[in-house]
């Protein structure tokens, strides 16, 4: 074994999961990959860094595979460093219209699942005295919006997992914490997009920074988090990576951070910038 630490990471074969498994490999790490579709392409970028990686293909809403993923973790690398739950799916639709099947699959995949993963590389990592975990959770589970009950309960459950957790373990030396991304431009934003449910200048148009998070943003703050020399006393924390938007509680005229303005309904930026320099006393 050429690293001296493995990560695993779900959901692998694109997105925030791809960027996430090729910024630890560049870091040393060695891989073990997961995702319901083929992982090739993630493989060969990571064989391109000379990383050492596995694909153990599955379903993580099916109690086998987290059980399949930590024994070949152990069989292949013989320790667990980092978990990275990143898998998950989105649901778009308004809440009175949301079968108990659709609703029940979305806990399954973004919290049943990350807790299966939890449990089976938890359980090397409280073996070792040590490990990082990160649930990939979303600024959907820190605040409502609309037209996503399912997701949103899913992702607040997920940040009820991490810090429960971080409660458990934080003592047997594994920490625990969320990312919360933003808007980032992968294929999850790109569904919605092309079916019309929301525009590229509505997330802009609301960010502080005036722009979509890359997956190379989040992947930066996962591998902070993974590193103890880092971030080692950093547990149960929800780390926001979303310039600004979970902290921005402003109306419109000063919402939108776009360095030329933009075209998002009800932005005035271009003719009412946030710092319009008049300074209002009531005594
Ligand atoms: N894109 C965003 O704007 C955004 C914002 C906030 C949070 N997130 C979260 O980040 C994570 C990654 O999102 P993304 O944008 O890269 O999504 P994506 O759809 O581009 O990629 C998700 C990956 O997870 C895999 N996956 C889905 N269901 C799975 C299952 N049951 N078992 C195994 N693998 C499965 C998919 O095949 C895919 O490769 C998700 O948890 C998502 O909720 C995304």
């Amino acid at each position: 074994m050429n690293a001296t630490k493995v990560a695993v990471v779900t959901g692998t074969a694109q997105g925030i999961g791809r960027r996430a498994a090729e910024v630890l490999g560049e870091r040393s790490y060695a891989l073990v990959l997961t995702d319901v579709q083929s992982c090739a392409q993630t493989l060969s970028s990571l064989d391109a860094l000379r990383t050492e990686a596995i694909e153990i293909p599955g379903d993580i809403a099916d109690e086998e595979t987290a059980r399949r993923v930590a024994q070949a973790a152990l069989t292949a690398f013989g320790r667990a460093d980092v978990l990275v739950n990143n898998a998950g799916i989105s649901h778009i639709s308004p809440a009175e219209q949301i079968s108990a099947a659709d609703f029940q699959r979305v806990q399954n995949v973004n919290l049943l699942g990350p807790f299966l993963m939890c449990r089976e590389i938890g359980r090397i990592m409280l073996q070792q005295r040590s490990g990082s975990i990160i649930n990939i959770a979303s600024i959907a589970g820190l605040l409502g919006i609309a037209d996503r009950a399912a997701y949103n309960a899913s992702k607040h459950g997920l940040i009820g997992l991490t810090r429960t957790l971080a409660a458990e373990w934080g003592g047997r030396g594994v920490r625990v914490n969320a990312v919360c991304p933003g808007w980032v431009k992968t294929p999850m934003d790109v569904a919605p997009q092309k079916a019309g449910l929301y525009t590229d200048a509505d997330i802009t148009g609301r960010v502080p920074m005036g722009r979509f998070a890359t997956p190379d943003d989040i992947a930066s703050a996962i591998a902070f988090l993974a590193d103890s020399s880092q971030s080692g006393f950093i547990n149960g924390h929800t780390l926001s990576v979303d310039g600004g938007w979970f902290a921005d509680g402003s109306w419109k005229a000063y919402g939108c951070g776009a360095a030329e303005g933009c075209s998002a309904l009800g932005c005035q930026r271009k003719n009412t910038p946030a710092s319009g320099g008049m300074l209002i006393v009531i005594e």
